[in-house]
């Protein structure tokens, strides 16, 4: 996407990443950058106009695991990329953790973030207690930060009943392929995918809550393809959860 202003970001960002600072200060300094990106007005608004207007921009979007989650920039090297993410006063986002660093600054409207520590040994997959530890409110140029897997874990929702929107810079994951979604009243840990790859997920997960050789099998025959650790992983659990 040709946006100036934002591809200037983006090289200046990317002279930062390679600087290779100690992490507090490349936090430090990324958040002073990403604080003037979202306190300008102006470079966003292409982006909106061409969600509304431009079919093949509107097409390129590829489906990640959050349907509110506009890529709008990537570097090259892959070492970051930039999101819009927004915010509507009627969801309820969940409570979910990263696979990477992100700086987050909310642009438009006020945002409110909720971050949470997790409490249990996470011993098993599906269970996590967590607990809130702090509560804020952003307004357009604030900046918060979420760190990968327990360090980051968070929840925003948008305030004063109008849609909101924060922008948000994560990079390289080092847990791939997923996040977790928290449910704090049952105690759940939810692996969620992006689409294309859930509906493989549900139907290995299926396989695992039907005790029978075929399913059994199944599980064993996609456990031998190539694919990614993450796909194998949730094969191994449903055939743990078989035995069980
Ligand atoms: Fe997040």
């Amino acid at each position: 996407m040709q946006n100036t202003r934002l591809d200037d970001f983006g090289k200046e960002f990317k002279t930062l990443v390679n600087k290779q600072l100690e992490w507090n200060d490349f936090l430090v300094q990324g958040k002073a950058l990403l604080g003037e990106l979202v306190l300008d007005p102006t470079w966003f608004r292409p982006v909106l106009s061409k969600l509304v207007m431009d079919e093949v921009f509107l097409k390129s979007q590829w489906l990640s695991i959050d349907p509110n989650d506009i890529q709008i920039y990537r570097d090259a090297d892959k070492a970051f990329s930039i999101r819009a993410f927004i915010w509507e006063p009627s969801v309820r986002y969940p409570i979910h953790d990263h696979g990477a660093w992100g700086i987050v600054g909310a642009h438009i409207n006020r945002v409110q973030e909720v971050k949470y520590e997790r409490v249990d040994d996470g011993s098993n997959p599906d269970y996590a207690e967590v607990k809130a530890f702090s509560e804020a409110i952003l307004s357009p140029g604030e900046i918060t930060v979420v760190l990968p897997v327990n360090e980051g874990i968070h929840q925003m929702a948008a305030m004063d009943g109008k849609t909101a929107v924060s922008i948000h810079i994560y990079g390289s994951p080092v847990r791939k392929g997923y996040i977790h979604y928290y449910n704090p009243h049952n105690h759940t840990a939810h692996r969620m995918y992006p689409p294309y790859i859930d509906k493989k997920v549900l139907a290995i997960r299926t396989l695992g809550s039907v005790p029978e050789e075929w399913s059994e099998s199944v599980l064993n025959d996609a456990l031998k393809t190539d694919g990614p650790d993450f796909i194998k992983n949730e094969c191994r659990l449903a055939l743990e959860k078989i035995k069980r």
